[in-house]
């Protein structure tokens, strides 16, 4: 499985790449503006930390076909490679990833609240799929939305890969990691809740505490 984080912090992109092994960062328009800093200044903190076999994931802004092509023809001229464009499954979107993959444009198809839109994206030959699982919980329920989307590629042999997104908590992560998904995109603080148990901190004090009364030191040697 892909371990992406959804963020433009780059410290703690760095941090986590530094505990996890990371496949990756997603953003969309909102991450970026809300991190304070300029696109380029986000773009290229990221090309600078992640090494080039970890992928990045840029999301287009404009809304119309032509602009949403002009825009993914720059972002994928950003970096050598494994740089995927992320376009929303609208209508214009999805021409906008046939159009894509005939010019061997990596894609992301985003902003996925159905099985179904997903599963026509990868039709239309998405490399990944993005279903909000949390965005979801609002309509249906969005972890079987994302395991349903997972049966169906399977049922009929498309190669996309799903990476769930939009995550609020560590349990709808672990229920889709249960049901064999291929990548998850989750922000920071998710991934800090699934590392972070406070039992094992616990269990460490005591470890060392314990040791230290007995033979004065807190080091093996
Ligand atoms: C990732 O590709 C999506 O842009 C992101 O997960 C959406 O998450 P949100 O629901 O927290 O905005």
């Amino acid at each position: 499985m892909e371990l992406i984080l959804d963020t433009a912090d780059i410290d703690a992109v760095k941090e986590l790449c530094g505990l996890l092994n990371v496949s990756g960062v997603t953003t969309n328009p909102s991450i970026i503006a809300n991190s304070g800093k300029s696109f380029s200044e986000v773009v290229e903190g990221l090309i600078e930390v992640l090494d080039e076999d970890q992928t990045i994931f840029i999301q287009v802004v404009s809304e119309d076909f032509e602009s949403m092509m002009e825009e993914a023809r720059y972002i994928s001229s950003l970096r050598p490679k494994n740089m995927y464009v992320k376009i929303p499954v609208t209508h214009e979107g999805l021409r906008a990833i046939k159009a894509c993959k005939a010019e061997g444009i990596g894609v992301l198809a985003t902003a996925i609240y159905s099985a179904d839109e997903a599963f026509l994206a990868a039709m239309n030959g998405a490399d990944y799929l993005a279903p909000y699982v949390n965005r979801m919980c609002n309509y249906t329920d969005g972890v079987k939305e994302a395991q349903d989307l997972i049966k169906m590629l399977a049922a009929q042999g498309l190669e996309s890969k799903v990476i769930a997104a939009s995550f609020k908590n560590t349990h709808q992560v672990h229920e889709l990691i249960l049901s064999g998904i291929q990548a998850v995109t989750i922000p920071p603080a998710v991934a800090f809740a699934m590392v972070d148990h406070p039992g094992t901190k616990i269990a460490v004090d005591e470890f060392t505490s314990v040791w230290n009364k007995a033979y004065g030191r807190t080091t093996l040697l």
